[in-house]
């Protein structure tokens, strides 16, 4: 049999997710493709949405600006990629597509590799910075793996509120409070874009009062090591790179497609390389 999978979205032509999907065929044993399918903004996406259909890809991922517009066009959608309202993985079965959402779940898997202790400790205090697209898909995972304690500090407090909406006793505070109380937490997750390339020097708040040994995570993987990072491992804090979401994300979609888990761990260098140029 051969795998076809495609990659939705735009502007996608520089996507790492067919080097990585390639090599998950590979691993697996399975023959297949994965395709660069771009879809322009200008184009009617409802006869974009018909062309595709007759393609039929056993799976395909989208990306943005279409993971909530995709929506409407699923015949089911995952109890996850619902509650987030954004849909990154589709599969195709029996004619049908099922919407599935792999971001925030990756992640979480990504820092369970890492940091194999968080597997068993679930009451820890979580920060989490930001509370976009990202924020909203790491939230639901990190609440459905039974962590309670959540804080999220935003810019904006009225978007962290809404945010703070998806369970009870979640906390919002200032990114100003954040930095000031930040020996409170365990672990802090930087999900926004500040401190991606070409503003590399950007840091969304002061570590100057981590404790040590906090894990310091940050989705951003333009430059692999963020200015957060940097001073989050100078202050003496264990630190997490956001390539590995990019690798997990894809994993768990991978499984969805073909029910076979690829190894994830031993790509991790070779993407960390492949971004570093
Ligand atoms: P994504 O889907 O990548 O998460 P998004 O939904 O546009 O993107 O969310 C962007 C996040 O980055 C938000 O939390 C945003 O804060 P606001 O809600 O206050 O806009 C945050 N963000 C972007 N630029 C920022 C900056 N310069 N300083 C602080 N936060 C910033």
């Amino acid at each position: 049999m051969q795998y076809k999978f495609a990659l939705i979205g735009y502007p996608i032509t520089h996507s790492l997710s067919p080097w990585i999907h390639e090599h998950f065929l590979q691993a697996t044993n399975l023959e297949g493709s994965y395709t660069i399918y771009e879809i322009s903004p200008e184009k009617d996406f409802a006869n974009e949405m018909e062309k595709l259909k007759k393609e039929a890809f056993h799976g395909f991922n989208v990306t943005v600006p279409y993971k909530e517009k995709m929506i409407p066009y699923l015949d089911e959608i995952d109890s996850q990629a619902k509650k987030i309202g954004a849909v990154n993985t589709v599969l195709q079965k029996d004619g049908r597509w099922i919407g599935y959402n792999t971001d925030g779940i990756g992640y979480v898997r990504a820092l369970f590799h890492k940091f194999q202790e968080l597997r068993e400790t679930k009451n820890i205090k979580i920060l989490l910075l930001g509370a976009g697209g990202a924020a909203k898909g790491i939230l639901h995972a990190l609440l459905y793996e039974g962590f309670q304690q959540i804080t999220i500090a935003n810019r904006s407090l009225e978007r962290a509120e809404i945010l703070a909406k998806a369970k009870e006793g979640i906390e919002v505070i200032s990114l100003d409070e954040a930095a000031r109380r930040l020996d409170r937490f365990s672990l802090i997750i930087q999900t926004t874009s500040v401190g991606m390339k070409p503003k590399e020097e950007d840091v969304i708040i002061s570590l100057e009062n981590i404790k040590e040994n906090t894990i310091v995570s940050d989705i951003v993987y333009q430059p692999i090591e963020t200015r957060f990072l940097q001073e989050a491992k100078e202050r003496g804090a264990r630190i997490h790179y956001g390539h590995s979401m990019l690798l997990y994300q894809a994993q768990y979609a991978f499984e969805i497609w073909t029910e076979k888990e690829p190894d994830a761990q031993s790509l991790d260098e070779k993407l960390k390389q492949t971004l570093e140029g």
